[in-house]
């Protein structure tokens, strides 16, 4: 049988891992695919380093001239980033080779031009470890649910700031503090920007919706904020009404008038499956009309778990060569608006320190009142010159409920609004 040549296009944790798993399991790949997979080459920018276990002689610093070389027939795509990998890819794309990439940066930013090459030349284009790591998530969304309308989809993506929540959760830590551990371990990179400003689940954001809601999305349309700004004082005030702040991925349908996709730190109840996801682990809640709510658990990062995805859709696309065809194309024909967060129906938690005198009470209600938002609960903590009160609303358009705060802020009787967060899931 005619072997499936693979051109590899980066060598770091993840292609290294793809490398031994190509060699070590390449009989059981062989049986699975139905003719061997072989390596053709591997791009490198720096082909002196020690990588244990990767043959130098398949090492080229001519990423295009292996990318496009007439012996490969599938390119696999691990160097991150725009470019080269976008040209690289394109490249592959236009001489009828398919592809598979773990890039959700690239993806997010510009999918409908890979999308619409991978179409024209009759090339596959797979990516499931673009998000989410090891967990098997775009493939379900793609193939097993597309026939289901899906409502909502409700994400922990970034195993990162998972962990530093849940270290903020569970010893009270600070913010810095606990994103010096995450650092020390490893988890964290010595720049974490793209984790904690939340870059890194925007983009998986925007894949998630695409796929979900067969609309273009894309990086850029993804309302994001990340987790600096979350304080120990905000997650204690989670605590206490038995919920748990999570950076959460929400991309949602909103019936008739578009999708909502954004990124936010949230307090979602214990009780809620994501609520219990501890560590730098991740999972994604699917809620979908026929089906129901689908959970979604696992690895989301890591050479190996990253490489496990990577080689399921070796396998399948592989397979589609063998057999001599192809998988499903992408589509985005339903091309629904992304609407502004302005204009998305949340939840706000609120909590105020306030003088504790009569009329109080009434005058904080108002603000609310004033501004449509109806509220679902209101405790009052502490008194007299440590008096707070803990407001949480019913849902109401973003723009409103922002518009009570920052009237709160300069609201007399209102020493201080010491939290404020989005209430996600039902509590
Ligand atoms: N940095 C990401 C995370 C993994 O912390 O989950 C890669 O997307």
């Amino acid at each position: 049988m005619k072997p499936v040549r693979v051109a590899l296009l980066g060598c770091g944790v993840v292609g290294t891992e793809i490398v031994r798993l190509l060699e070590e399991q390449s009989d059981d790949l062989a049986a699975r695919v139905g003719a061997p997979v072989e390596l053709a080459g591997i791009a490198v920018r720096r082909p002196d380093r020690v990588r244990p276990g990767v043959p130098r002689d398949l090492l080229t610093t001519d990423a295009m001239g292996l990318a496009t070389r007439e012996d490969v027939d599938l390119v696999v795509e691990v160097i991150g980033g725009i470019e080269p990998a976008r040209s690289l890819i394109l490249g592959a794309l236009k001489t009828g080779k398919s592809v598979v990439s773990a890039n959700k940066a690239l993806l997010a930013e510009d999918g409908e031009t890979l999308f619409a090459a991978a179409r024209e030349f009759g090339a596959d284009l797979y990516y499931e470890a673009s998000v989410a790591g090891a967990i098997p998530l775009l493939r379900p969304l793609r193939e097993s649910l597309v026939g289901d309308r899906i409502h909502r989809v409700l994400g922990i993506v970034n195993g990162t700031t998972n962990y530093i929540l849940d270290q903020m959760d569970t010893h009270g830590a600070a913010f810095t503090e606990a994103l010096e551990e995450a650092q020390a371990l490893g988890y964290a990179e010595a720049d974490p920007t793209a984790d904690v400003e939340a870059f890194d689940a925007a983009a998986k954001a925007a894949i998630l919706a695409r796929l979900a809601f067969h609309t273009p999305v894309t990086a850029a349309d993804v309302h994001r904020e990340g987790i600096t700004e979350v304080t120990a004082q905000d997650v204690a005030g989670a605590k206490s009404m038995d919920c748990v702040v999570k950076l959460l991925a929400i991309c949602e349908r909103v019936e008739d008038r578009g999708v909502s996709v954004r990124v936010y730190p949230a307090m979602i109840p214990r009780s809620h499956p994501l609520g219990s996801v501890r560590g730098a682990f991740n999972a994604v809640f699917v809620e979908a009309e026929s089906a129901g709510s689908l959970m979604f658990y696992g690895a989301g990062a890591g050479g190996a778990p990253t490489a496990s995805a990577v080689l399921g859709d070796i396998v399948a696309v592989s397979r589609n060569l063998v057999g001599g065809t192809s998988g499903p194309a992408e589509t985005s024909y339903a091309a629904l608006p992304v609407l502004p967060m302005g204009e998305t129906v949340t939840r706000y938690y609120v909590q105020l320190d306030v003088a504790d005198q009569a009329g109080v009470l009434a005058q904080v209600a108002e603000e609310f009142a004033g501004h449509g938002v109806s509220i679902q609960a209101v405790r009052q903590e502490g008194h007299g010159d440590d008096a707070q009160l803990v407001i949480v609303t019913h849902a109401a358009p973003d723009r409103a409920l922002a518009a009570t705060v920052e009237s709160l802020r300069t609201h007399p009787s209102v020493r201080e609004v010491a939290s404020v967060m989005r209430v996600e899931g039902d509590f």
